[in-house]
């Protein structure tokens, strides 16, 4: 594991572009596994300025995000399709036809996840999955469980993801109880991991994620097991 401690939000965000731009400069047809949440939006907002310069061609890039709310529509500011679109689909020359995100207000659930992994199976896995941490050590909207579970599956959040979540909301009562996420078996397969992380109060999970036993009580855990994993951590 690479573990980078940076003193400014701007320089994670800065970091993690060129990482993701080196990826995509070096493979222009990668498939990248995206996030959404506070943590990766200067980044995003990095990759528009290196596409606006002609520094990072996106149109044969394909994406996959890793989780969504069930039950708000796209059009919904607070759901991730309309986060992704704004902070960065938006940005960038990338075909939307090749942006994916699942769909939490599918008629049929089941059918959706089973799809979801069937996806990413057929595009070959993800080249590089870009993560944040929950305050509860969850990656994707894998919260703290018995097990570690291996496919894209429907969750019901955590209270401490609700109350954390619940900034973007009006009150709390908006915020989604249940989420679609990509399961461990996508994420732990992407060939490399980047993580981003700021704030101080992420740093006692982040000990326990990568310094701990692992247990899918630290969701995040499980990436001790990953063989490319980078942390980018400033406390600002
Ligand atoms: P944040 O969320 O970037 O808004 O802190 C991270 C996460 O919940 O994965």
């Amino acid at each position: 594991m690479k573990f980078f401690t940076v003193d400014s939000y701007e320089k994670m965000s800065r970091q993690a572009a060129n990482i993701i731009a080196a990826q995509v400069i070096s493979k222009p047809n990668s498939v990248l596994g995206l996030a959404t949440g506070s943590t990766p939006i200067g980044t995003y907002a990095r990759l528009g300025e290196l596409c606006a310069q002609g520094d990072v061609d996106f149109s044969e890039v394909t994406t996959v995000n890793l989780d969504e709310y069930v039950g708000l529509p796209v059009e919904n500011e607070q759901s991730y399709r309309y986060f992704m679109n704004k902070n960065l689909f938006s940005l960038i020359n990338i075909d939307l036809a090749h942006t994916f995100v699942p769909n939490g207000c599918a008629p049929d659930i089941e059918k959706e996840v089973s799809e979801y992994d069937l996806r990413i199976e057929r595009l070959g896995g993800i080249d590089l999955q870009l993560l944040g941490i929950g305050i509860d050590g969850h990656i994707g909207f894998n919260e703290p469980n018995d097990v570690f579970v291996k496919e894209t599956h429907e969750v019901v959040l955590d209270p401490s993801t609700i109350t954390a979540n619940a900034r973007f909301f009006e009150k709390e009562e908006d915020v989604p109880k249940k989420a679609v996420t990509m399961g461990m078996q996508a994420i732990m397969q992407a060939k490399k991991i980047l993580m981003v992380v700021n704030g101080k109060k992420k740093e006692e999970i982040l000990k326990k994620a990568f310094f701990g036993p692992i247990t899918p009580q630290v969701p995040a855990s499980i990436l001790q097991l990953h063989p490319d994993v980078t942390v980018i951590y400033t406390e600002e």
